[in-house]
């Protein structure tokens, strides 16, 4: 069986999440990997003892005609250009969430998608995870009948990343774009995709990283320090309306004095499905409310979420197979982000086209 050739650009965090899940994927090759950090690559392409190596974009994509498919793991403010690069170099790419800095950009990889008639898959990781693909097919055999509300939460007590992930201009923004993203993603895919039209939201920077507490907060890109800006927002809430009248209310944060959480809910007019923990179907049995729990202890044999996203975008580009996190999904979360941001900004709901 050929295999399909990959080249990872970046090096850092969650490229070594992938790299790990692509090394359990039969079918996948690493063939070439470029960051514009020597530290990081070399780390990296050593820890996984890939040869070809570069420190920029432009030469590994004319280096390597050999690539088949490109995997975009870098700062937000770049993944548009990279994907397009590699889009115009004849890959198909799978491109990190959030899918660019905003939809503009996201339009912008779509055209170039398009143009080369390559695939842009997006990493809403969330959507291969076991809940998920559990929850759709209850949803999908209607044992929720209409879903009219959804809570989507992903809240950090202390979980400002700093580095990059705190600079504006190298993010997009914090909390609201960097976790909210898989919340909205995901609940909007299980509420059937409907189309957005308009945003209430606000956002705060009270808290900023809090540098000062004691404790670490995980998720922090090599060289992030104390002396990084905190530009980004450490809290964001939003009420996002949709065409068939259904409504999500979004609640994410990087530092907020209460509970970490993630609670992810569906509430629907013949039962309810929460995903917070495993997942919770609430209903009514003989005119009584009931509470099921699904025992998913067998079914969760199916593997970690981001081997089954690895897995599925190599099964894309070999076989065709349709695409389960389409840039068009993305291009509709992006228009959702930046309704947030203007939202919060001015005061007032932003209606989206
Ligand atoms: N799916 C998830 O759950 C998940 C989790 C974490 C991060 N992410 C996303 O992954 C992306 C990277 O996050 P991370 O935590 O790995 O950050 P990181 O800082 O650890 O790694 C990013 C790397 O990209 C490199 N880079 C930046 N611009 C580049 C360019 N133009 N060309 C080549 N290399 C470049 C940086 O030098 C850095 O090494 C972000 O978009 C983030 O939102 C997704």
């Amino acid at each position: 069986m050929k295999k399909i050739k990959i080249g990872l650009i970046g090096a850092g965090n969650i490229a070594n999440t992938h790299l790990d899940s692509y090394s359990r994927v039969e079918g996948a090759e690493i063939y070439a990997i470029c960051d514009i950090n020597p530290e990081r690559l070399q780390e990296t392409a050593d820890k996984f003892g890939i040869e070809r190596r570069y420190t920029d974009v432009d030469t590994m994509l004319a280096e390597c005609p050999e690539l088949d498919a490109a995997d975009v793991c870098v700062w937000n403010c770049n993944h548009a250009s990279c994907s397009i690069k590699a889009l115009n170099a004849g890959l198909h790419v799978l491109c990190e969430k959030p899918m660019a800095y905003n939809a503009q950009e996201a339009e912008e990889m779509i055209e170039a998608a398009k143009k080369n008639n390559k695939l842009l898959m997006i990493g809403f990781v969330l959507r291969f995870g076991d809940e998920a693909k559990i929850a759709k097919d209850f949803i999908d055999k209607d044992y929720l009948g209409e879903i009219y509300f959804s809570k989507a939460q992903y809240v950090r007590r202390h979980g400002n990343p700093g580095g990059w992930f705190a600079n504006k201009e190298l993010s997009g923004g914090g909390p609201v774009i960097d976790l909210g993203v898989h919340v909205i993603d995901l609940t909007r895919y299980l509420m059937g995709s409907p189309k957005p039209v308009s945003v209430y939201a606000v956002t705060f920077d009270k808290l900023g990283k809090r540098d000062h507490l004691q404790t670490n907060v995980g998720w922090m890109p090599k060289g992030a320090s104390e002396k990084d800006v905190c530009t980004v927002e450490d809290f964001g809430s939003a009420l996002i309306r949709y065409d068939n009248g259904a409504v999500t209310h979004l609640e994410t944060s990087y530092s907020l004095n209460g509970e970490s959480s993630g609670n992810k809910i569906l509430y629907g007019t013949k039962g309810g499905l929460d995903l917070s923990k495993g997942v919770k179907i609430y209903s009514e049995y003989n005119d009584f409310l009931a509470d099921i729990d699904i025992k998913t202890d067998n079914y969760k044999k199916s593997g970690n979420m981001f081997d089954l996203e690895m897995a599925h975008f190599v099964d894309c580009v070999a076989n065709g197979t349709e695409c389960r996190a389409k840039a068009e999904d993305g291009l509709v979360v992006m228009k959702i982000l930046d309704a947030i941001y203007e939202s919060a900004r001015t005061g007032h709901e932003v209606v989206i086209e």
